[in-house]
């Protein structure tokens, strides 16, 4: 087995080679003068099973290209398998055509990966499940659920703990976790009654007295949680912590986190955190490194991944 990691995240890929006991192979990714991804393996990898590590988390269009291109010199250096480990999908967020005339990047984006001669992806809670069959090669979508509920055991007072989710299509995600942590579950309903007028937050089910949960798969300017954990405050909530999968953390929101009332926003390492998020008062970071790992070295001795879902 070989394990090749891009720059989106070394950290996690260094975690993931510990934890597999197999170094990173040899290989230089860098630019040329003009910004252009400059690739080599810097071993034999002919007949080996391959897996390159990379998030295609901002700059999504680069780690993209990285992914690519490592493919590319895999393929071309005759690997038997290339097997893409995208703890972060980026371009998941355009998975339909909800008006006229828009991209389905999620699907563009599977397309170019599969074409580039990955054979198959290993992801983590990918932004709707659906996805999963853009890909017309084997692809197995990981959760971080099991990992997240864990941690909400080892850290959370059990009695008084409620699963929220902080809009309408996140409910069956966060009902998954609900059930691990055996938790109720309430939804934070946002709405524009009328255009024009300001958003109204309704939540369904009673939180007063509650330490809520915020369960999503992405984070990025932050404003989803922040609101939603007012009106959860508003409503009675004791306190509101945020358990999400990908911190993708864009622009200002470490500091829309650090200044809300949220108590701790806790992610995984699927995104390399950046400095801003180590010194966030009130955002802790947890690895997904064994769970990928794992399926990892699983996949290497063809077996099954299932029970990694329990
Ligand atoms: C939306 O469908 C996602 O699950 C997240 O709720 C969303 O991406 C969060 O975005 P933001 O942090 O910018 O509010």
């Amino acid at each position: 087995m070989k394990l090749v990691a891009g720059n989106s995240n070394r950290p996690l890929a260094e975690a993931i080679s510990t934890y597999l006991n197999v170094p990173l192979a040899k290989a230089q990714v860098r630019r040329f003068a003009d910004m252009e991804v400059f690739v080599e393996i810097q071993e034999n990898v002919r007949g080996e099973d391959t897996f390159i590590i990379q998030s295609t988390s901002y700059p999504t269009n680069d780690h993209l290209m990285e992914l690519l291109i490592i493919t590319d010199a895999l393929r071309r250096a005759s690997a038997r398998r290339i097997t893409a480990v995208i703890p972060y999908f980026g371009y998941a967020r355009q998975d339909r055509k909800p008006a006229a005339r828009t991209p389905i990047s999620a699907k563009l984006v599977a397309n170019i990966i599969a074409h580039a001669g990955v054979d198959r992806v290993l992801t983590l809670d990918l932004h709707a499940g659906q996805i999963q069959g853009f890909f017309d090669i084997p692809t197995d979508n990981l959760f971080a659920a099991p990992t997240l509920a864990r941690d909400i055991k080892d850290h959370l007072d059990g009695g008084n703990r409620m699963v929220v989710s902080p809009d309408v299509g996140g409910v069956v995600r966060a009902r998954a976790l609900a059930k691990r942590i055996d938790a109720p579950l309430a939804i934070v309903d946002k709405r524009r009654e009328r255009p024009g007028e300001s958003e109204v937050m309704n939540i369904i089910g009673d939180v007063s007295g509650r330490s809520c949960i915020l369960m999503d798969d992405i984070v990025d300017s932050g404003g989803t949680l922040v609101n939603a954990a007012d009106a959860l405050l508003a409503n009675g909530a004791k306190e509101v912590y945020a358990y999400i999968t990908h911190g993708v953390l864009s622009g200002g929101a470490v500091a829309r986190i650090a200044g809300s009332r949220l108590k701790e926003l806790v992610i995984t390492d699927s995104i390399m955190p950046t400095e801003a998020v180590k010194v966030a008062h009130n955002i802790r970071v947890i690895s997904i490194a064994q769970l990928m790992g794992e399926a990892i070295g699983r996949t290497a001795t063809e077996s099954s991944v299932s029970s990694l879902f329990d």
